[in-house]
């Protein structure tokens, strides 16, 4: 019998992803405006060990060399994102020239190397100057959305063929307008589906956009975490059904199916607003493809006190976690690629973002780092993507999370997530040898994973 074969179809995309104000620095240079990541990273307080992106990987600079470095592992694209601020430092109007040439020197530089940029328009770090003004909680930000993502798309889509609205709306609202661990630090159950609903307007938005000004690929990058239930009770399967809706459908079901999933309802009760009928025809835009971005998964229990969702996830005995908290549990990729071709049809789709943080030993003498736990990971992981194409998923590539160690949002530079270790005292990179795993996958399209 012959062993199956990790060997990916041919033309498969194989990637690496980043996003501005992890790596960037520099966040005022040249004119940029402040994000809102900038003001709540300079509240005191709010990030781990008062980190803060002010430098960062210092990639602003150095993106040249970080260009190299992608170039080394054979990279074929590249996912990055653009702060909005340094192009439109209030957010709307006026067109910082300077912002938008930082973003066209990097496109370039990977073009002449031989790597496809990926851009995302919007990573989180929205501009101070539109939260000032309601943020995502103001309608009119879907037009201001749009009005920058026009900006963008005549600057660069002669050179970028693809395309993000958005980074994980889930996110923004649950960390941004629910919980406020991250920015803008807002606690509202009230807020948290006004919030959700104007990201997926302005998606919508931006789409349309994209139709009357670009001429490839545009989709929206959701993270997808597979709820299971942790008993068959009925309460544990209302709660896995309720965590499901909060995270995965209350994103993608407005973006590609033009409604929300009945459990939003129950979860927010009298918060949750009537949202006009209208609203979902500038949500569901047609997508040319969808990111997904797969960390984890959660089995779920029916907790009365938990707020709001009255689900709790339930951590799993002899399970490896990552440094975030994460189980490493590879068949919720497979499992999110077929549920979600199940659910909203044969999409093109990417993984988007994928990796680990685990705690890494300082570079040895011979310039080597072993990270064997991220190494595994990724080997898991990668499988279990082979196993979702075989089941007829049409995924066309993937991009690891993340090129470089970063910010880790409000957790600073104690996480790291990177292919390239990154010295933040002198910036020096370093390959892991998961960086070199991955070439390794890169050149062999796959079927180094055989071994
Ligand atoms: C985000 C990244 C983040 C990563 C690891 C995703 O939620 O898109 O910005 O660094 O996961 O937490």
């Amino acid at each position: 019998m012959t062993r199956p074969s990790f060997r990916f179809p041919d033309g498969f995309h194989w990637g690496a992803a980043t996003s501005a104000y992890q790596i960037e620095g520099s966040p005022l240079a040249d004119g940029a405006g402040p994000s809102i990541w900038q003001r709540f990273a300079h509240t005191p307080g709010m990030m781990v060990n008062g980190d803060t992106g002010d430098v960062a990987c210092d990639h602003y600079r150095r993106y040249k060399g970080d260009v190299q470095l992608m170039k080394a592992l054979g990279l074929q694209g590249y996912r990055f994102s653009i702060n909005w601020a340094r192009v439109l430092p209030e957010g709307i109007g006026r067109v910082n020239p300077q912002g938008l040439d930082f973003y066209s020197r990097l496109v370039d530089e990977l073009l002449e190397n031989g790597i496809v940029p990926n851009a995302t328009l919007f990573h989180w770090d929205l501009p101070a100057a539109l939260d000032d003004r309601g943020g995502w909680l103001n309608r009119d930000i879907a037009h201001w959305f749009a009005e920058y993502a026009e900006v963008m798309f005549k600057a660069l889509d002669d050179r970028v063929p693809r395309w993000a609205t958005l980074n994980e709306p889930w996110v923004v609202t649950d960390g941004g307008y629910l919980h406020g661990a991250l920015a803008p630090g807002h606690r509202s159950k009230y807020e948290a589906p006004i919030a959700a609903h104007n990201l997926m307007r302005a998606s919508g938005a931006g789409i349309q956009a994209y139709r009357a000004h670009g001429r490839h690929e545009i989709g929206v990058v959701f993270n997808i975490e597979p709820k299971y239930p942790h008993s068959d009770s009925a309460e544990d399967l209302a709660a896995t059904r309720r965590a499901h809706a909060y995270m995965n459908e209350q994103f993608a079901d407005p973006a590609l199916l033009g409604s929300y999933p009945p459990e939003l309802k129950e979860i927010f009760g009298e918060a949750w607003p009537d949202f006009p009928e209208d609203d979902f025809k500038l949500t569901n835009q047609k997508v040319d493809f969808v990111g997904i971005n797969y960390y984890t998964r959660a089995v779920v229990k029916h907790d009365a006190n938990a707020y709001p969702l009255k689900a709790v996830p339930v951590r799993q005995p002899n399970k490896t976690y990552t440094e975030t908290g994460w189980e490493v549990f590879e068949q919720g990729l497979t499992d999110t690629l077929t549920w979600f071709k199940d659910r909203y049809g044969d999409i093109p789709l990417y993984i988007t973002e994928n990796g680990s943080a685990f705690y890494d030993p300082p570079v040895a003498e011979n310039g080597e780092l072993d990270d064997p736990l991220r190494t595994n990971y990724l080997r898991k992981h990668l499988k279990a993507l082979h196993k979702a194409i075989g089941a007829g998923v049409n995924l066309k590539g993937y991009y690891a999370w993340s090129l470089l160690d970063n910010l880790e949002w409000s957790l600073g530079f104690s996480k790291r997530f990177g292919l390239y270790h990154v010295d933040f005292a002198t910036q020096q990179r370093t390959p892991k040898a998961t960086a070199k795993l991955y070439a390794r996958v890169i050149e062999s399209n796959g079927a180094v994973l055989d071994d």
